[in-house]
């Protein structure tokens, strides 16, 4: 029988470019359009059928998640919230988690990644390995982004590159085998002082185990100003009859 899938909201960070707005909520409060920016990653995850998840949050803002999203008996689901004391990068989501995924396969997803796919047969058919998921886009440089080869098989995953190598962006949701866990905790911290989630990705890209599957409706990252503005647009226009919550 294969594991269990269990599934992590990283909502964590300070949002220091979303000042002043993020000065005394946290950016995954904030309002896209008529829901708050959580909804729309916890949507991902219960229309994927995950029924654990783990909500991990900073220390200034773990009450007002609290407060908005309690237990999740209303969603129908279980929470479990933990705390990340300082932003140490998104690879660290594995090691706060490490209780909570216990022997079982973990997606995690980003607390400001807003998705119009459904991915729920990606993740449901997911057995071993990492799988992440990549989109074309005009601003690489503003994500990880993999580079593939002429037969579109994935030959490198880099952070931010600073020289163009890729148009395709990764996105904010990576499926992982229990290794992840052990893995992230080897991961040592990169020049801007982060533990990347590149490093885990290239892991399992090294041992021919990264699947790297294509987003194909609307994806955005709504950390900047206008990158909120097109989602609040994209929330309103496309995103309401998805929401099961
Ligand atoms: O949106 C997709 C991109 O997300 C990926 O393409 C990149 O590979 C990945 O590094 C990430 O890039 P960002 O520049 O968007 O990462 P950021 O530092 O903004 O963190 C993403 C979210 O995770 C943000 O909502 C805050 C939260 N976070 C971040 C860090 C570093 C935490 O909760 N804890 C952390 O330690």
């Amino acid at each position: 029988m294969s594991k269990k899938m269990k599934g992590i909201i990283l909502a964590g960070g300070s949002a220091t470019r979303l000042r002043p707005c993020t000065k005394v909520t946290s950016k995954q409060l904030l309002p896209v359009y008529n829901k708050p920016m959580i909804y729309y990653p916890l949507n991902t995850l219960i229309k994927a059928g995950i029924k654990d998840i783990l909500i991990i949050v900073s220390p200034e803002r773990a009450g007002d998640f609290l407060n908005l999203l309690g237990s999740g008996k209303e969603f129908g689901v279980n929470f479990t919230y933990e705390i990340q004391d300082t932003p140490r990068g998104l690879a660290d989501a594995f090691i706060v988690g490490e209780n909570f995924i216990g022997s079982d396969n973990v997606a995690m997803i980003l607390g400001d990644n807003i998705f119009e796919d459904d991915l729920y047969e990606s993740i449901e058919n997911f057995e071993k390995g990492g799988m992440v998921f990549a989109k074309k886009v005009s601003d690489p440089e503003r994500f990880g982004v993999v580079k593939f080869d002429k037969n579109m098989k994935a030959e490198k995953v880099v952070e931010k590159p600073k020289e163009w190598i890729s148009d395709y962006a990764l996105v904010g949701l990576y499926v992982f085998d229990n290794r992840v866990v052990k893995v992230a905790k080897e991961v040592e911290p990169s020049e801007r002082g982060e533990i990347e989630i590149t490093d885990l990705q290239n892991f399992y890209l090294q041992k021919g185990e990264l699947e790297v599957a294509m987003i194909n409706g609307a994806w955005l990252d709504a950390g900047t100003f206008d990158s909120l503005l097109e989602a609040q647009i994209l929330a309103k226009e496309k995103l309401q009859d998805k929401m099961v919550i």
